[in-house]
């Protein structure tokens, strides 16, 4: 007989406690311990897992191997039927893969993933359980989306142990779950959602999928601060996590890939939401760059990189007289510790200060820049907002710079480069490193050493 004990989980980093506090002692974060109801019966989500297990070949696979011996031909990786969501994913979908895809509620989850169900369908046998929505909610939906729906098999069900054995029965190849938060486990009292449950239900679906050799695909919701509910915990039992973001403008969906066993992470992927469901965007650079004839000060393009490819993309900065003591420092898409970095890297090695000056920072699109190559282009930026003076139409720009004023060269020189001039720019700042040792045809290649180098390109 199960016992019933109350418990204090961490919503953040999972940590347990028996009494109840205000700040994780764990992680640092405030107001996440919740009271959760827990049972005390052994593992009830492996009991849930194994449960189900009967009948795969692949069942008994906890005998000791050669590594060598492994088939590894024997499994190819199917295609989603979406070139860009299979570039996230690595190069298409690893049989035995857990793959966790989160997202704000609207961002298009459950649209992605019904139309991957009706591209994968064709050829693959793929079982679609649905726990937030109806039977008739989703076949509505496919119908609006003209998707052929005559082989796609679903189930509406929450129950881990129920579609464990309902998988097991059916045998897909794909099995998708949404939304792991709706899912429960039996023999764990707390309420669906809970991390326990989550946690429970997130683990039996990893180990079926690893018995069997089903793809899983889970959906998570996404917290207010724009973490997974119980990120930790989801994350680490996952081989892959993939979160579709929805920028300011709501037209676009970018779906980043935050962690990936199979592939490369911070993949991103571009997609347009339209009424007949989600379009790939195969050439991104083109919708994140100003067509316009005219160019403001204080915008430039800039090549970022994102996992395996360059992005071009327009940043923006706004330097304005500060009426109060404390000048602002706001950045949209980008660090502010790094722009805060860089005023002051600009003020002791270039002798341009904008102490007294508001500072905003915006990369268009709401496109998130992490890479360091975005301080070169942003250095120039403000100095073009600063002295209302645009830089060239045709300019581009990447570089990282330096605590000690130098400006370093970054990954993929060549291929940025490439990628600006395929994209029609014809002015390329550069480090000093990353400069071509060949002249390229028709396009006039800067190259800078130190931030000072850089108060000539906008005279
Ligand atoms: P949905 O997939 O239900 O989001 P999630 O599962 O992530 O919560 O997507 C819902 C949003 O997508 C909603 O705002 C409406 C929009 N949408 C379209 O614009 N066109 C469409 O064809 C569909 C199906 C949805
Ligand atoms: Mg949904």
């Amino acid at each position: 007989m199960a016992k019933v004990k109350s418990v204090y989980i961490c919503s953040s980093c999972g940590a347990k406690f028996l009494r109840w506090q205000g700040i994780c002692p764990e992680c640092g974060e405030a107001g996440t311990i919740t009271e959760t109801v827990e049972s005390t019966a052994p593992n009830a989500g492996a009991k849930a897992a194994s449960r189900a297990l009967t009948g795969f070949a692949g069942s008994s696979g906890s005998g000791i191997t050669n590594l060598s011996a492994v088939d590894l031909t024997s499994r190819p990786r199917l295609s989603s039927g979406f070139s860009e969501f299979d570039r996230v994913l690595g190069g298409g979908i690893v049989a035995g893969s857990v793959v966790l895809i989160g997202g704000n509620p609207g961002a298009g989850k459950s649209t992605l993933l019904l139309q991957t169900v009706g591209r994968l369908c064709q050829n693959h046998k793929v079982l679609y359980v649905t726990g937030e929505e109806s039977l008739q909610q989703v076949a509505l939906r496919a119908a609006r989306l003209q998707i052929q729906s005559n082989t796609i098999r679903i189930a509406a069900e929450t129950s881990i142990d129920a579609i464990c054995d309902m998988a097991s029965v059916e045998k897909p190849e794909v099995l998708i779950v949404d939304s792991i938060q709706v899912m429960h486990v039996s023999g764990i009292e707390s309420a669906p959602g809970s991390v326990s449950q989550v946690r429970e239900g997130a683990a039996a679906l990893t180990q079926f999928a690893k018995r069997t050799g089903i793809a899983v695909f889970m959906v998570g919701h996404v917290t207010k601060d724009g973490t997974l509910a119980g990120p930790k915990i989801l994350e680490h039992c996952v081989d892959c996590s993939v979160i579709l973001e929805a920028g300011t403008d709501m037209r676009y969906r970018t779906l980043r890939c935050q962690k990936n066993r199979f592939g490369a992470v911070n993949e991103i992927g571009v997609f347009a939401m339209t009424d007949v469901g989600l379009k790939e965007v195969k050439n991104p650079s083109a919708i994140f760059l100003n067509r316009q004839e005219s160019v403001a000060p204080g915008s430039l393009a800039m090549v970022t990189w994102e996992g395996t490819r360059p992005l071009l993309v327009e940043l923006q900065a706004l330097c304005d007289i500060c009426l109060y003591s404390n000048p602002r420092r706001l950045t949209l898409g980008t660090d502010s510790n790094r722009l805060s970095m860089l005023l002051s890297v600009l003020h002791r090695h270039a002798d341009f200060s904008l102490s007294d000056q508001d500072v905003f920072v915006n990369i268009v699109g709401g496109v998130k820049v992490e890479d360091t190559s975005a301080d070169v282009p942003l250095a120039l930026a403000l100095l073009s907002s600063f002295n209302n003076r645009p830089i060239d139409k045709g300019t581009i720009a990447f570089g990282e710079i330096g605590l000690t004023g130098e400006i370093r060269p970054v990954p993929y020189g060549q291929e940025r480069i490439s990628e600006a001039v395929k994209q029609g720019f014809v002015r390329i700042v550069v480090p000093y490193d990353n400069a071509p040792r060949k002249k390229v045809q028709g396009v006039e290649i800067i190259p800078v050493k130190r931030v000072s180098d850089l108060l000539s390109i906008n005279n």
